[in-house]
């Protein structure tokens, strides 16, 4: 079971989420340094590549100021492994009943991912109440999340897909929304290249866009 308030202390830390996919395991370290120096210290790295779970374990084993949390968990062996790593949270694009019932009592906040109100209902069922998004804009954007909190009020959200700079304001300010997350922190192009300054920049202006002008929902 989640309690609500361990995650209240992850988006007390940040409420900008990078999804994270590392190529390349070399990568994994000198991007999160990039990231945190920019001031984004809760880091999702995702299992879409071979590379992620190692390049999380690195990330926790070497920079420590860095949050780490491993999206993409599609099964309860994802879980299990991200788990086993030291993790300190995890989420789903969105969730099976195996998934959920082994997320219920994994130790971690897990988010499961939803769309629509019947999986939102599947989802609390378990005792969830703090979801991911998925795939935000796609799925109908502000005005379907808004029309989700119509019927369940106490449940929150952090979503991602194509959120970005342009509208990662709009998506925070909404009342039943903790964080958003998104890729356009690390441009594969840039991580490709090791331009790491250019992440650091990048997170900096974000952060400094974002941040004390939105308060935390209550
Ligand atoms: C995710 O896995 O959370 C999303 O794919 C991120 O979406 P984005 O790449 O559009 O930011």
């Amino acid at each position: 079971m989640m309690n609500p308030s361990e995650i209240d202390t992850l988006v007390a830390i940040s409420r900008i989420i990078p999804v994270i996919t590392i190529e390349r395991l070399q990568d994994a370290v000198p991007l999160a340094r990039a990231l945190v120096a920019g001031g984004v210290r809760l880091l999702e790295v995702t299992l879409r590549t071979e590379a992620g779970l190692a390049g999380a374990a690195r990330i926790i084993a070497e920079v420590p100021e860095a949050v780490v949390g491993i999206g993409t968990v599609l099964t309860p062996d994802d879980l299990a492994r991200a788990v086993g790593i030291g993790v300190r949270f995890a989420l789903s694009p969105g969730a099976t009943p195996a998934l959920l019932e082994a997320a219920a009592r994994c130790g971690i906040p897990f988010l499961p991912g939803i769309a629509t109100a019947s999986e939102l209902m599947a989802a609390m069922s378990h005792g969830f109440q703090t979801f991911k998004f998925f795939p935000a804009t796609a799925a109908g954007g502000i005005p379907a999340l808004q029309a989700l909190a119509g019927p369940f009020p106490a449940a929150r959200f952090c979503p991602t897909g194509s959120i970005g700079a342009h509208n990662a304001a709009e998506w925070l300010a909404r009342p039943n929304v903790v964080a958003v997350g998104g890729s356009w922190l690390t441009p594969a192009a840039e991580v490709r290249d090791g331009k790491w300054p250019a992440i650091t920049a990048r997170c900096a202006e974000s952060v400094r866009d974002l941040s004390g002008s939105i308060p935390l929902p209550a």
